[in-house]
């Protein structure tokens, strides 16, 4: 990606929490590597993963006192990137300005470390659902994909490859036709649809659903957030909610981070981690079907052939062309 890329002024989640507790957690976006830690009281602080001083790799440093002390020759850098201390200096000498960091966008939410490159544009996605009380979250670890983001964001738009694709776990062959549901915004966050869909409901697939039948229905919305983000919803005949949110972030043009994060309503002391490895269980098949595809995902008007069910990554495509071609002086 070249420099003054508007991507880089969007939110990406780049590791889970528990990643990034004692020692510093290297990133990768668009190529370029990033440095994470936390200081004494847990702020997080995040940099590129060069030291000033002769670029030594601050993620091979060590974190002591809440300081990121440089490997090479132990400069130490603290809250908002500062360098602190220059151990081949006697300590009256001042710190030179340019002995600084950048002090680059990062945040907590949901479980996930959020980081921008660049100057935020936008907020990290909302998700509601996390200050309802009758919700339990449920994070997963963070996964490497070896595929362009722009092909997962497609892919979890998508229902209709659902009775393939994940013909081993929830998919089910004889619903093949998608309906035609109608685009609109789910929220102030998310664009995309409601539908209702049959699925298979056989096995493991009873832990997520809290039971029923072997073939149901249940209501689903699905929706995504500039850029690489999506939110769906399920909600079964019985009461029971789930959301699972799922986001990517390109590491490189066909390398990419991925996560997902459930909320439920119901008892998941009892069922939460069955359910989290039914949904690692579909991510693989996504996973798999994914990393087979090359490059990015074409984006030109007319570039893939689209039917009435691609209609979401469509829409997906179109506004994410405009936030790509966004002028930069108007981010700045
Ligand atoms: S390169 Fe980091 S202290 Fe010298
Ligand atoms: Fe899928």
């Amino acid at each position: 990606m070249v420099a003054g890329n508007p991507l880089d002024h969007y939110w990406y989640a780049v590791a889970t929490a528990d990643q990034v507790q004692e020692g510093p957690l290297s990133i990768e976006v668009f190529g370029t590597s990033y440095v994470i830690w936390r200081t004494g009281d847990q702020t997080l602080v995040a940099a590129e993963d060069r030291c000033t001083h002769r670029e030594g790799r601050l993620s091979n440093g060590v974190v002591e006192s809440g300081c990121l002390r440089c490997p090479y020759h132990g400069w130490e850098f603290g809250a908002q990137g500062r360098c602190e201390r220059i151990p081949s200096s006697r300590v009256e000498t001042a710190i030179p300005k340019k002995a600084h960091l950048g002090n680059l966008p990062v945040e907590e939410q949901y479980g996930l470390i959020w980081f921008c490159p660049n100057k935020a544009v936008a907020a990290v996605p909302e998700l509601l659902v996390d200050n309802d009380p009758a919700f339990t979250r449920l994070n997963t670890g963070m996964q490497i994909w070896n595929c362009s983001a722009t092909r997962m964001i497609d892919n979890m738009l998508d229902v209709a490859h659902f009775p393939f694709t994940h013909a081993g776990t929830f998919g089910r062959e004889q619903e093949l036709v998608v309906p035609n549901f109608k685009l609109k915004e789910l929220d102030d966050t998310f664009y995309g649809y409601d539908y209702s869909v049959v699925v298979n409901n056989e096995g493991d697939a009873k832990k997520m659903s809290g039971g029923g039948s072997d073939v149901i229905s249940l209501n689903m919305s699905t929706g995504f957030s500039l850029p690489f983000s999506v939110r769906s919803t399920m909600s079964y005949e019985n009461g029971i909610e789930q959301t699972l949110f799922m986001t990517a972030a390109p590491i490189s043009r066909e390398r990419s981070y991925f996560t997902f994060v459930l909320w439920r309503n119901d008892d998941v002391t009892v069922v939460g981690q069955e359910i989290v490895e039914f949904e690692l269980a579909v991510a693989e098949e996504d996973r798999k079907m994914l990393e087979q595809l090359k490059g990015e995902l074409a984006l030109g008007q007319g570039d893939l052939v689209d039917v009435q069910s691609d209609k979401a990554s469509l829409e997906w495509r179109r506004r994410y062309r405009s936030l790509i071609s966004q002028d930069l002086e108007s981010l700045a």
